[in-house]
């Protein structure tokens, strides 16, 4: 339990966050799709290689979360994917849900699944080098969701899930990602993000499992995507502190937000907005795939000749997300960079 909790502490050192890097094999498909690009075993390889191999990102990048082909990847010299991070200070993690499906007699929500050989699995995953992992429950908002059904069975999903991941030795991430698409007010989406955590809570503590030696990965409170009025960025940071300081006990070392669809440079305002509103009981830190990545990946294209412009993208977003960390971000480094 003290491995766990000191892992838990060093992927939210000061000034540092994490890169999920995880996209399963249809996720990362899209993103190459938006960019044009095949996807295949090579393309993916060459496109995680970039950002892995991004000179100066761990001085920001604490952890970065992998996909099971990618854990198993190496770099173009032939170092394995974790040891070329670990070389770095980075500490590999894994992605170990196997997607959410349709939850059998719901209306339309769904269940995380991939319990079944977990332990196993994690075995070989420890084996292979990961120190932590990541799973990840999704829920909607609308009048009559998430269901009660809905956050119970989840919470208890993940409960278990992170039991499992204590017993090989990796610090469990737990990720349940209120989705924030649609037209809900802030108020909708606090309501919901609460309820959900509360669940998750009750259930991490009925199945035993040791705060100090996990993360929680939310969703930040916000309007929905499609609001005809959207909050900003002090009453999003107001209202998402608002809703941890009920839910999320003080026993855990840090919550690492995912970013969730919003833009780059908002996911890092949203950030910045939270910690100069600190100290709080535990880090406040970030966990970004497309808030992190978006701008590498359109710098790159899929063309060895843009590999230098995709790492110079991914080092300024990773530099500012660090600067977010101590509330020292502003949106005029964003210019200069640019000029
Ligand atoms: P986004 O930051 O793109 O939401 O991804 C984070 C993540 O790992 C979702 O599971």
């Amino acid at each position: 339990m003290h491995e766990l909790a000191e892992t838990a502490k060093a992927l939210v050192a000061q000034g540092k966050g994490i890169l999920a890097a995880d996209e399963s094999d249809g996720t990362i498909k899209k993103r190459f799709d938006s960019i044009g690009v095949d996807s295949t075993e090579d393309t993916r390889r060459a496109y995680r290689e970039l950002l892995f191999s991004t000179e100066g990102a761990e001085e920001y990048i604490s952890g970065v979360i992998l996909f099971d082909e990618t854990l198993r990847q190496s770099a173009s010299d032939g170092t394995p994917f974790p040891k070329l991070l670990e070389s770095k200070g980075v500490i590999p993690g894994i992605k170990v849900d196997k997607g959410a499906k349709p939850l059998a007699l719901s209306d339309g929500e769904t269940i995380t699944e991939g319990l079944d050989g977990l332990r196993e699995r994690f075995a070989e995953y420890r084996e292979l080098g990961a120190r932590f992992a990541k799973w990840r429950a999704t829920y909607s908002i609308a009048p009559d969701k998430p269901s009660e059904y809905c956050a119970w069975t989840n919470a208890h999903a993940l409960a278990r899930y992170a039991a499992l991941s204590q017993e090989a030795g990796l610090v469990p991430i737990v990720e349940p990602e209120v989705l924030q698409d649609g037209t809900h007010t802030l108020e909708q989406s606090a309501k919901a993000t609460g309820r959900v955590l509360q669940a998750v809570y009750t259930e991490l503590h009925d199945q035993r499992i040791h705060l100090p030696g996990t993360l929680l990965k939310p969703n930040m409170v916000l309007s929905g995507y499609d609001a005809s009025h959207r909050a900003g960025i002090d009453e999003v940071a107001e209202a998402t502190l608002e809703v941890l300081y009920r839910h999320v006990p003080a026993a855990v070392p840090g919550i690492v937000f995912l970013s969730g669809g919003q833009t780059d440079e908002d996911s890092t305002a949203h950030l910045n907005a939270m910690n100069e509103r600190g100290p709080h009981p535990w880090e406040l830190s970030f966990s970004y795939g497309r808030a992190l990545q978006a701008p590498a990946l359109k710098a790159w294209r899929g063309d060895e000749a843009n590999v230098a412009a995709g790492q110079e993208a991914y080092a300024h977003r990773a530099k500012m997300n660090g600067l977010a960390r101590s509330g020292s971000y502003s949106p005029d480094m964003e210019q200069k960079v640019a000029a």
